[in-house]
């Protein structure tokens, strides 16, 4: 067995709010090997963009918010190294892409400038090469007329062009992690097509390890090998991911499956599908957190949380039931 490349460990993050204190993560614990592509999914509100958010160690230490358990990247402790340190890693060996592109550029900079920069933080090449493979990397991402688009700020571009400029930007230090929050949501098909693509060739020709946030099952089965299924706060399964399609164990993760709109639009309406919302993080049940939705739940689900059991292979689910529920 390989070491690992990131490990986390009984990972949990507490905000503090003007209502008090809330655990958005609760007791997570995963980890990517070099080279693996891992998806996280699960409804909005679960905990996956806080948990990615933790790994990189986004969030304000000071006042908001407070972790506990441990995060290795290369065997090393990094969630409780000075942030100074930290800056080193995020951005060089470790990066991330959000579903909000404005937020991360620097409006008074080119796009060109902003990817040059991080270019030459990492390589050493001149300023007219780093140019030239900002340009490289932008036409990669699918920009039309790289050469001009580099020399514009970030306020020309579109949404979908912001994206593909964050992108290159992270892809342009060659990270041995990439953390991707739904980067291709707010993109049309053909765009998203070509940057799973772009992040596929990362992964085979680099050995780029990925872990992608996304609500598409169906990206799940093109890029991943290895999914982390999450419900308010804590992973309920973690399978491989042919195994997520044809034997999901946890009743949500069958949930998340038969919600899927069928191809041919026959709908299977004889299926179950989840109904209910996310409970918010001051109603988290003392029981088991899917009970207030699950259509298998009985007494003991409503009283006792169960643990994340490790089945078999690199199967883990969390449910009473499992296995009496095939
Ligand atoms: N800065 C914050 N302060 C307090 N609560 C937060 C903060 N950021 C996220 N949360 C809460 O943490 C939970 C998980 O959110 P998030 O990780 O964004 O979910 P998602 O799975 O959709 O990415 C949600 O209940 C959200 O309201
Ligand atoms: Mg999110």
């Amino acid at each position: 067995m390989t070491n690992p490349l990131l490990e986390v460990k009984n990972l949990r993050t507490h905000f503090h709010t003007e209502r008090g204190r809330v655990t958005a993560v609760d007791d997570v614990s995963f980890s990517i090997a070099p080279g693996e592509i891992v998806g996280v999914v699960g409804e909005s509100g679960c905990g996956k963009s806080v948990t990615s958010q933790s790994i990189m160690r986004l969030f304000d230490e000071k006042r908001l918010v407070e972790y506990e358990g441990d995060i290795l990247f290369n065997n090393e402790s990094i969630l409780h190294m000075p942030q100074k340190r930290m800056q080193k890693i995020r951005g060089n060996d470790m990066s991330m892409i959000f579903q909000d592109p404005i937020s991360s550029l620097n409006p008074v900079y080119t796009v060109g400038d902003q990817i040059a920069e991080t270019i030459r933080l990492h390589q050493k090449v001149t300023k007219k090469q780093a140019h030239q493979k900002a340009v490289e990397m932008l036409r990669l991402t699918g920009i039309p007329a790289p050469e001009k688009r580099v020399n514009e700020f970030p306020h020309q571009l579109s949404g979908g062009m912001q994206q593909r400029v964050m992108i290159a930007m992270a892809l342009s230090c060659q990270p041995s992690l990439l953390i991707a929050d739904e980067p291709t949501t707010a993109l049309d098909v053909t765009i998203q097509a070509q940057i799973l693509d772009l992040i596929r060739d990362l992964n085979k020709d680099m050995g780029m390890a990925v872990m992608f946030i996304t609500h598409d099952l169906g990206v799940v089965s093109e890029l991943c090998s290895k999914v982390i299924v999450m419900y308010l706060g804590e992973i309920v399964e973690i399978t491989d991911t042919e195994s997520l399609f044809t034997n999901p164990l946890h009743p949500y993760t069958k949930g998340l499956i038969q919600s899927i709109p069928q191809l041919d639009g026959d709908r299977k309406d004889s299926l179950p599908v989840i109904e209910g919302t996310v409970p918010s993080l001051d109603q988290v049940p003392n029981a088991c957190r899917f009970s207030t939705r699950c259509p298998f739940a009985d007494e003991l689900c409503k009283q006792e949380h169960p643990v994340l059991e490790h089945d078999r292979d690199e199967k883990h689910v969390r449910c009473w039931h499992y296995k009496k529920i095939g």
